[in-house]
């Protein structure tokens, strides 16, 4: 990382020696932001909790120099935009856990929370053989998936929600985590007639990722992962009653697909942030787009937008329903088994 920025840098003194004019043009059409939150810098993330986790009012905000930001919209999609192959994936349920916790779209930067199903916290059903969900799960930033037209691949409109993305690397991975990961193919899942795409990824430290370039090259290392995962997605909502979930095309997508479409799905958060889309109950406002409307300054963001100025002491999380320790069983015909007397 330290290698690139110097890189940078030193290419940017090259064109500022070689051509003054050009760097006064910039900066007349540029309206400076504030130093402080002008660069994203990795190095300089942190996370602030708000409430007892496993509740409703739980909140997590990410800040970028210890100021809120927004998890959905100031996080960039590529690390490096030259390869389009890594994006930056935000992780919302770390591996093993059952919470159905995401980013909340309708609040101001769009911190963490904890869905919420019939007035209390959402978790996920267990179906045999799979317990919890067993890979690290979250949201792409900058992308979302467009309500106001039929993706063409799908036919069917898009769920309104960042995409979202499945991570099959070793570490568990932790609520708020940033990470990069390399795109290795996707699940173009039909959920009640909306585009929900589940991306297929690896972080790019895990000690696989350099032996892999697509879902196939898993299939390696890791024989059967790729079918239990695809099938995770297609049964676990069997459980709480639904119906089984299809998969468009049935297998995954291969990667140069699913570089593109989650390249289209950047342009759909492009016009959604710059007003060009009608955000509905969305909140778009965001601290680094500096020419678009929906644009605060990051050292006004916290005064203005009402974040708490401090994280909550550390404490237990609420206790997890028994429930949701439980298995559950389908049937031949991929219906759930009910047993008299036992929920
Ligand atoms: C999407 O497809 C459905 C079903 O074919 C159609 O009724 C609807 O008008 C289409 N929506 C758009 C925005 O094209
Ligand atoms: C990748 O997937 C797309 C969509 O299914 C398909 O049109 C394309 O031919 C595939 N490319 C390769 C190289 O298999
Ligand atoms: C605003 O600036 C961003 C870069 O920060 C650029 O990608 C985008 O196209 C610009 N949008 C408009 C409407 O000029």
């Amino acid at each position: 990382m330290f290698g690139k920025t110097f890189v940078s840098s030193l290419a940017l003194l090259a064109i500022t020696s070689a051509n003054p004019l050009e760097v006064r043009i910039t900066k007349e059409k540029a309206p400076k932001p504030e130093k402080k939150c002008a660069e994203f810098d990795y190095e300089k993330l942190s996370l602030r909790e708000i409430g007892q986790r496993n509740t409703l009012d739980w909140r997590m905000y990410l800040l970028h120099r210890d100021e809120p930001i927004s998890f959905w919209h100031d996080v960039p999609l590529y690390p490096d935009p030259s390869n389009k192959n890594i994006i930056n994936f935000v992780v919302e349920i770390p591996r093993w856990t059952d919470g159905k916790i995401e980013t909340r779209r309708p609040e101001a930067l769009n911190p963490i929370f904890h869905d919420e199903k019939d007035g209390a916290p959402r978790y996920v059903e267990s179906v045999w053989p799979h317990k919890s969900y067993p890979f690290l799960y979250g949201s792409i930033p900058q992308t979302w998936e467009n309500p106001n037209l039929n993706h063409t691949f799908t036919g069917f409109p898009g769920d309104k929600d960042p995409m979202d993305l499945f991570d099959i690397s070793r570490d568990d991975g932790y609520t708020g985590q940033i990470k990069q990961v390399k795109l290795l193919g996707g699940l173009a899942v039909n959920d009640g007639d909306e585009t929900d795409w589940k991306m297929l990824g690896i972080d790019v430290k895990d000690p696989l990722a350099a032996l892999v370039n697509t879902y196939e090259d898993v299939e390696k290392y890791r024989p059967g992962t790729v079918q239990a995962f695809r099938d995770w997605f297609t049964y676990y909502k069997v459980a709480r009653g639904d119906d089984i979930i299809p998969i468009i095309g049935e297998t995954y997508q291969n990667v140069s697909f699913v570089v593109d479409t989650v390249e289209e799905s950047h342009k759909y958060w492009q016009d959604l942030v710059s007003g060009k889309e009608d955000p509905g109950k969305i909140s778009i406002v965001q601290t680094s787009q500096i020419n678009l409307s929906s644009w605060i300054p990051c050292k006004d963001a916290r005064k203005k937008l009402n974040i708490p100025k401090k994280g909550s002491k550390p404490q237990e999380p609420a206790e997890k329903p028994e429930k949701y320790h439980w298995w559950y069983y389908l049937s031949s015909e991929k219906k759930l088994i009910e047993v008299p007397g036992s929920s």
